[in-house]
């Protein structure tokens, strides 16, 4: 079984300073290849700082398309918005927006985000991890965690907001590379399980391992 790739930081600034890097410089890379990139973010309080970073480390920002791996259904300018978030910390002039229509509702926003991004190829994905494990809005025990497709809506979070919008591991696995951003000794019993292997009762344990880079402190890493 392979296993990911394990960036230890001191803190979560220095956890924050290596994932603006890693996504500048593969953003770069990939718009260089392909012409253009195409990058996922996450929500929560862990990315916030990344984004700040990561904005003044590419000097523009053209053909790079922004997509959400998960977003809470509520209106883009609502405090839990991860849409306000990202573009509230992330300076992207030129880069390509895709909010997640949650304006439509819930169920709907699902669907028309999984037409939205069909057949787009993800190059990166940043990912946090609840304590519980989850990763996205992919929750233990929730059938959604093994969803085929695209885009599933997810109903009764456990992580307030309750409904929200998720992409599948399917797709989230496509990307040619995913990182998992780790602080925090709250989640050192589960960021350990996700080190050991795959457990289907650990959402995050699932990420594609073999194009995985876990960029967690000292304390989510146990010390
Ligand atoms: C969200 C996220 C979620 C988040 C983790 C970690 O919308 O909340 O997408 O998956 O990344 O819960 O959140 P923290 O960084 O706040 O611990």
């Amino acid at each position: 079984m392979s296993r990911p790739t394990i960036s230890r930081c001191a803190d979560p600034e220095e956890v924050a300073q290596r994932a603006a890097e890693v996504l500048a410089m593969t953003i770069d890379a990939a718009r260089t290849v392909h012409g253009e990139s195409h990058v996922a973010l996450s929500g929560g309080s862990t990315v916030g700082r990344a984004y700040e970073l990561l904005g003044p480390l590419l000097p523009e920002w053209s053909d790079v398309h922004l997509w959400y791996g998960d977003e809470r259904c509520v209106p883009h300018d609502d405090p839990e918005s991860t849409h306000l978030l990202a573009t509230t910390e992330l300076d992207a002039p030129g880069a390509v927006w895709h909010p997640v229509p949650t304006e439509l509702g819930c169920d709907a926003a699902a669907a028309a985000y999984a037409k939205e991004i069909e057949g787009v190829r993800l190059d990166v994905a940043l990912q946090g991890m609840g304590p519980d494990g989850h990763t996205a809005s992919l929750f233990p025990g929730f059938e959604h965690v093994r969803a085929s497709g695209t885009c599933v809506a997810v109903h009764h979070s456990p992580k307030p907001p309750p409904d929200r919008v998720t992409l599948t591991l399917d797709v989230l696995n496509t990307a040619r590379r995913i990182l998992l951003v780790v602080t925090g000794a709250d989640k050192a019993p589960m960021l350990a399980r996700v080190i050991d292997g795959p457990d289907p009762a650990v959402p995050a344990s699932l990420l594609a391992r073999d194009h995985l880079e876990i960029i967690a402190d000292e304390a989510a890493l146990g010390g």
